[in-house]
Formats: structure tokens, C-alpha cells, sequence
């Protein structure tokens, strides 16, 4: 019997490479809508593939160069993987190397199979909660260079697991923190959300700063410039990188965490932490928060582990930090969201938040995003208001949200039964935007 007869016929006892030969034979496949973006996109990358490999691993060793400040050493959870990745990163020569690799280094894209069977469940959480961005969740797609046998074809986009975790919290940031100009994100892994969001069609920032391990920042140079070739890169070597007329130059900037101080000079809209405060120490965790405090910016995003009990932490969360993001007074919590969703639901609590920070002069009279909690619980207040001038504003603060809700209409409807013509006279004018504003 020769090798793949062998193989055929004993195909059950190589699972894995049954999987692998799988998803092969699933990309090749002409039936396979992304067969071709794959060879297109492989074609593209062929004759740049060595040369940004090679310009990240020079940015990885001036970085290294530098003495890493205690407090910004990793966890013993990260220790392990940046010493896995010194391990692999002699291998990693050429960018399509690095991108196989990347696919599950940071974050988890799943196996196809598994993804496929979750995609209606993704699609329709996220039009469930995001009707206002139903267009954009069919337009946009992931990378192509990853892993084919984590890739998925939806409706003709390509798709993976983690791209509808960095999708879900992309529209979570444009629905509530209106078109941010300036992002920055800390612990960006390979830089998914990042390129995502720099190339999403509804609003793209000016620049998008990566904060992370000099480690990790090689894998984001090569998936960024692999990904958005056009895009202008800043890698920061030392503070004199960052004047802002160098900066506004760049579409991304890449800052090893050590470089972090000397972004002092620019503001952000929102500040960006997934999946990353949660594995850092407890000294690493404080200085981010120092640093969030000292950096001019607005809000920060976060969506972390949160509640995990502490009988877990040992295993999940080794050597890390029990409490994050634990911001000082000078922010107030505008969302708080524990159930964020299938895509982000790995057998771990999560909470996502967003914060914004507030003048230490100025009252905290800032209250929560009219998130649909919100609304449910105002709605039933509202309920049993007599007062109809107050039924109304609550109308009318509702009805030029991005989504008014339908029960809207059905309460403002009611107040034009109850009130006369007085009143209607005296309200003509928010009356007639109503009208207009909640057709359907
Ligand atoms: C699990 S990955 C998440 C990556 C990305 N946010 C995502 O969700 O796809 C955690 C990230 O946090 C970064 N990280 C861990 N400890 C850090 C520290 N002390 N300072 C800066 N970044 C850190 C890692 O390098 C990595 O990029």
C-alpha cells in the first residue's frame, strides 16, 4: 500500500490531519467563494512578504535594546508566551509565516467547522444590537492571511471567530463615542480590531496607535502592513518620533508599552483594552491606569474577564492581576455590559465598559448610555408618569437614538390620545420631528 492509500485508509486515526486536509481541500475548492480571494490576496503579499518581515524584526531588536521597566514586565501567563514566541521568531522570515502563526497566538479564532455553525448565531446578536450598523455586518470582512482552516465564507465576506469579537466591540465604540479620531489601543494583539476598524466603511479614525510588548508588536507590524499595504506606519524609536506633526503623518503608529509616556503630547478619543488588562500584573495594571489618568483622552473601552471567581484564577488567569481596569475618580462608568455576546463567550465572565473621564472641577452629572437596559427600566418609570410634558421628552430623548425603539411610537402615540388640542398647539413643533422621526 502506498503513503496515501495509507493514509485514506486510515484516515480516523490522524484526526488533526484530517482537519488540516480538510480546510485545504475547503479553500481550494472552486465551489469555495474565497478560494480565490486567497490565491489574489497570497499574490499580493509574495513580493513584499520577506521585506516586512524583515523591517519588523529590525523595529524588534532596536526595541529589545532598550531595558524593559520593571513595572511593565508580563505576567507569568505572558512570560510563557513571549518566551514560546523568541522560540518561533528565528522561523518567522517571511510575512506569511508570521501570519499563520499570529492567527492563534493572541486571541481565538476558531476551526471553521466550528465557526460555520455559529455564524447565525453571531449575525443575528449582532443585528439584534446593532440594527443601526445592519449594512456595515454584512459589508466588512477579515483578513485573508490567516490560517485558512480558521476561515469561513459568509455571504461571500470572509470570516473568522475572532473577527466578530473585534467586529462586536468595533460597533459597541462607533455606536456609543461619535466618530473617534484618534484611537489607541493597548494590548492590540496581532492587530485585528485595528485593521478593522481602520478600514471600516461607516467612520475610519486619523490615526490608531498600537500600545503593546515589542514581542507582540512585530506580529502587528507584519498583519497591518500585510493587510492595509498603502497605510502609513510609524514605528516609535524614541520620544522625537512623536511630535504631532510627525504623527499626523501616519495612519497607524506602533508604540513598544515602554514608549508609552512620550504619547503625551496627543489626545485620544478613546482609549482601547480587550482581552489584555485582565492578564497583566498587578504593577502593570497600576501603571495603565497612572498613564490613562496623565494621557490626554476621553473614553476608554474595555472588555476584560471580569468576576471570574477566584477558585479559577489560578488556572486561568495565572500571576495576574484581581481587579481590572480599576480607574482612579477622575472617570465615571457611561456602560456596563456583562453579557456581551456569543462572540466574546469563551467559558469566562466578561464585562464590557466604557468610561469617560471627567473634568475634576465639573459635577459627575454624566449618567449612563441610553443603552436598552437603560431604556427598559426608564420605559416602565415613565409608565406611570402623569405628568405628559415629561411623557414626551422622554419620547422625544429616545426618538432620535440611532435605533428608536418600537415601544416609542406606542408611548407617544398614547400621549397624543391623552392630550387636547392645547396642548398639542403649545408642542406643535416637537410633535411635527416625531411624527417624521417614528415611521416605520
Ligand atoms: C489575549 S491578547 C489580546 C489581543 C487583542 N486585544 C485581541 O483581543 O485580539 C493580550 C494582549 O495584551 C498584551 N499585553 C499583555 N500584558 C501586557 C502589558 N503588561 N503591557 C502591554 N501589553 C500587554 C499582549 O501582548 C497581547 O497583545
Amino acid at each position: 500500500m502506498d503513503f496515501s492509500s495509507h493514509i485514506r485508509a486510515n484516515m480516523k486515526k490522524y484526526p488533526r490531519l484530517l482537519q488540516k486536509l480538510k480546510a485545504i481541500k475547503r479553500a481550494a475548492s472552486p465551489e469555495q467563494p474565497f478560494s480565490d480571494k486567497l490565491v489574489e490576496a497570497n499574490k499580493r503579499l509574495k513580493h513584499h512578504s520577506q521585506s516586512i518581515a524583515a523591517v519588523a524584526r529590525e523595529h524588534l531588536q532596536i526595541s529589545r535594546l532598550r531595558q524593559y521597566p520593571s513595572e511593565l514586565l508580563p505576567s507569568s501567563f505572558w512570560t510563557i508566551i513571549l518566551a514560546r514566541f523568541a522560540d518561533e521568531l528565528p522561523k518567522l522570515t517571511t510575512a506569511e509565516a508570521a501570519l499563520v502563526y499570529l492567527t492563534d497566538a493572541f486571541t481565538i479564532n476558531m476551526a471553521a467547522e466550528t465557526t460555520h455553525g455559529c455564524l447565525p448565531v453571531y449575525k443575528y446578536t449582532l443585528k439584534g444590537e446593532f440594527p443601526h450598523f445592519d449594512g456595515l455586518i454584512d459589508q466588512v470582512e477579515c483578513s485573508p492571511y490567516l490560517t485558512p482552516d480558521r476561515l469561513v465564507s459568509s455571504n461571500g465576506k470572509l470570516v473568522s471567530s475572532a473577527f466578530f469579537a473585534h467586529l462586536r466591540s468595533l460597533l459597541c465604540c462607533l455606536t456609543w463615542i461619535d466618530r473617534p479620531s484618534t484611537v489607541c489601543e493597548i494590548g492590540g494583539g496581532y492587530g485585528g480590531l485595528a485593521v478593522l476598524w481602520m478600514n471600516n466603511p461607516h467612520h475610519a479614525p486619523d490615526v490608531y496607535v498600537l500600545v503593546d510588548f515589542p514581542e507582540s508588536l512585530f506580529f502587528a507590524e507584519i498583519f497591518v502592513r500585510a493587510n492595509d499595504p498603502e497605510a502609513k506606519v510609524l514605528y516609535v524609536k524614541g520620544a522625537d518620533d512623536l511630535s504631532p506633526n510627525v504623527v499626523e503623518e501616519y495612519d497607524y503608529v506602533l508604540c513598544p508599552s515602554d514608549c508609552a509616556v512620550h504619547l503625551h503630547r496627543m489626545h485620544f478619543d478613546v482609549v482601547v483594552n480587550m482581552f489584555s488588562f485582565q492578564e497583566m500584573t498587578e504593577q502593570a495594571v497600576d501603571y495603565w491606569m497612572n498613564w490613562l489618568d496623565d494621557q490626554n483622552c476621553q473614553y476608554l473601552y474595555s472588555l476584560n474577564i471580569f468576576g471570574l471567581s477566584l477558585s479559577q484564577m489560578r488556572s486561568v488567569l495565572p500571576g495576574c492581576a484581581l481587579w481590572s481596569p480599576r480607574l482612579s475618580d477622575r472617570w465615571i462608568a457611561r456602560l456596563q455590559n456583562v453579557s456581551a455576546g456569543p462572540m466574546h463567550a469563551h467559558g469566562q465572565p466578561v464585562a464590557e465598559m466604557i468610561f469617560e473621564k471627567i473634568n475634576p472641577l465639573s459635577q459627575k452629572t454624566k449618567g449612563p448610555f441610553k443603552t436598552r437596559e437603560a431604556f427598559v427600566a426608564e420605559l416602565y418609570e415613565i409608565q406611570r408618569e402623569p405628568n405628559q410634558e415629561r411623557v414626551l421628552e422622554f419620547v422625544r430623548s429616545w426618538a432620535f437614538a440611532d435605533a428608536p425603539p418600537r415601544e416609542i411610537l406606542a408611548i407617544f402615540n398614547g400621549v397624543l390620545a391623552r392630550t387636547d388640542e392645547n396642548f398639542k398647539r403649545e408642542h406643535a413643533g416637537i410633535i411635527t420631528s416625531l411624527n417624521d422621526r417614528l415611521r416605520y
